[in-house]
C-alpha cells in the first residue's frame, strides 16, 4: 500500500538537511549555552549563530527574536503577558485554541475580550476590528492565516488601525512561514509567533517575535535565557535546525509556492472530471491547504476510509479526542451543521508529485461512488 501524507498544515516531515545537522549537533555539542567555559560557549555560539541567521531571513534584528517551544508557547507568553485585570483584548472567534484558551483564561481574571467572527469568505474584516476598539484595549491578536480553511487575513490593515490607536498588535504566524514571504520590519507587527515544525523544521521549537521597544512579562521565572521572557536551558540542536529550515523555508517561497498552485490546479482539474460532488471553503486561500466539503460523506468518514488505503487528510482535531462536533471555524463562517460534518482539509507539500495528486483523486473518486453510514466522533484541526 501506497503511502502519502496530505496534512502538511498539522505538521511537516523533517527536512533532511535539517535532520543532518542536528543529528551532528546531538552526538557532538552539549555543553550548556549559559557557562561560561568552553563546552558552554560552543553551545552559545551556535544559538547566537542561529538567532543571527533567522533575523536574516525574517529582516528582524536578532534580539527581537525570543525562541520558544513553537506557536502555543508563543501566544501564550504574549497574551498573558501583556494583558492585566481591567484591559481589553481583540482577537478572532476562529483563533488556535492556544489563543481562544488563553483568552478564556484571562476572562477569568478580569480581562475583557472580544471574539470578532472571520467573514463568509474566511476572513476577518479590519472594519470590524474598527467597530470593537474602546478606550481600554490593550492587544489586538489576529492570525495570519488560518489553519483549517487556509484563509488569510489582512494583517497590514489591522496594523494600520492598531497603530492610529496606539494599541499593541499580535499575529499568530503559524501557518505563514515558506508559503509567503515574511518581512517583519515592514510588517510593523508588535509580536508574532512561529513554530518550526511547520515548515520542515523540528517540533519543539519555535520563536515569539519581540518588535524592540515592546516588553512583556514573562509567565514562567527561570535562569533569565531569552531575555528572561522565556528562561530555561536552550535546546540547541533545535535553534541551529530551526535556523536551517527557516532559510530554506524563506529562500524558496516563490519556487515552492509555484509548485503547490500547480498541484492544486492538478487536483481540482482531475476533481472536475469525476462525478464527486464538493465545494471549496474560504477565499484568499494560502498554497497548500484546501478546505473541502463532500455532499455525501462525513468528514470522518472520509479521512478514515483514506487513511485504509494509505492516505493521510484531516478532519478534526489531531489532538483531542470525544464527541463528533462540527468545527467552530467553519460554523463561524456560515457553513451548516450538516456541510461542517462533510468538510475535510487537504494539505499539498513542496514534496507531493503529480503522481501523489492523481492517486488522490483516485482513491476519493473511489471512495465517494460508495454508499456510506453516518457516524459520529470527534475532532479539532491543528
Ligand atoms: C495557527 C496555529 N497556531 C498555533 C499552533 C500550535 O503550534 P505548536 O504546535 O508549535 O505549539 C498551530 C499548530 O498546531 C497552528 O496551526
Amino acid at each position: 500500500m501506497s503511502s502519502l501524507y496530505f496534512d502538511t498544515a498539522a505538521t511537516t516531515p523533517l527536512d533532511k538537511k535539517v535532520s543532518d545537522i542536528m543529528a551532528e549537533i546531538q552526538n557532538s555539542i552539549f555543553g550548556n549555552p549559559s557557562s561560561i567555559h568552553q563546552f558552554g560557549q560552543k553551545s552559545r555560539t551556535l544559538i547566537e549563530k542561529s538567532r543571527r541567521k533567522i533575523a536574516t531571513s525574517f529582516n528582524c534584528k536578532p534580539n527581537e527574536i525570543i525562541f520558544t517551544s513553537g506557536g502555543t508557547e508563543s501566544n501564550n507568553l504574549v497574551l498573558k503577558g501583556i494583558l492585566k485585570p481591567g484591559d481589553h483584548l481583540i482577537t478572532s472567534s476562529y483563533e488556535h485554541p492556544a489563543v481562544i484558551n488563553a483568552a478564556k483564561q484571562l476572562e477569568n481574571n478580569h480581562i475583557e475580550v472580544s471574539y470578532v467572527k472571520p467573514d463568509l469568505n474566511g476572513v476577518v474584516s479590519p472594519d470590524t476590528i474598527q467597530s470593537e476598539i474602546k478606550p481600554n484595549t490593550k492587544l489586538i491578536s489576529i492570525m495570519y492565516v488560518n489553519n483549517e480553511i487556509g484563509s488569510t487575513n489582512p494583517i497590514e490593515d489591522i496594523i494600520c488601525i492598531a497603530k492610529k490607536c496606539s494599541i499593541k498588535f499580535h499575529s499568530d504566524a503559524v501557518q505563514v512561514v515558506g508559503k509567503q514571504n515574511l518581512d517583519l520590519n515592514a510588517l510593523g507587527a508588535d509580536f508574532l509567533s512561529i513554530a518550526a515544525h511547520k515548515y520542515y523544521g523540528p517540533k519543539g521549537i519555535g520563536m515569539l517575535f519581540l518588535k524592540s521597544g515592546n516588553s512583556i512579562e514573562s509567565i514562567i521565572n527561570g535562569g533569565g535565557q531569552e531575555q528572561s521572557v522565556r528562561p530555561g536551558t536552550e535546546n540547541v540542536a533545535g535553534i541551529v535546525g530551526m535556523a536551517l529550515a527557516t532559510e530554506i523555508a524563506t529562500d524558496n517561497v516563490a519556487l515552492n509556492s509555484k509548485k503547490i498552485i500547480k498541484l492544486e490546479n492538478l487536483f481540482l482539474d482531475l476533481l472536475n472530471k469525476t462525478e464527486i460532488q464538493y465545494k471549496i471553503n474560504g477565499q484568499s486561500r494560502i498554497p497548500g491547504i484546501i478546505n473541502m466539503t463532500f455532499e455525501n460523506m462525513l468528514g470522518q468518514t472520509l479521512v478514515m476510509k483514506l487513511d485504509m488505503m494509505g492516505i493521510a487528510v484531516s478532519f478534526g482535531s489531531a489532538c483531542a479526542s470525544g464527541a463528533l462536533k462540527p468545527s467552530k471555524a467553519l460554523l463561524d463562517i456560515g457553513l451548516s451543521e450538516h456541510d461542517a460534518l462533510r468538510t475535510i482539509r487537504i494539505s499539498i507539500g513542496k514534496f507531493h508529485q503529480e503522481d501523489d495528486i492523481k492517486t488522490l483523486v483516485q482513491s476519493l473518486e473511489s471512495i465517494l461512488n460508495q454508499k456510506t453510514n453516518v457516524n459520529h466522533e470527534n475532532n479539532y484541526v491543528s
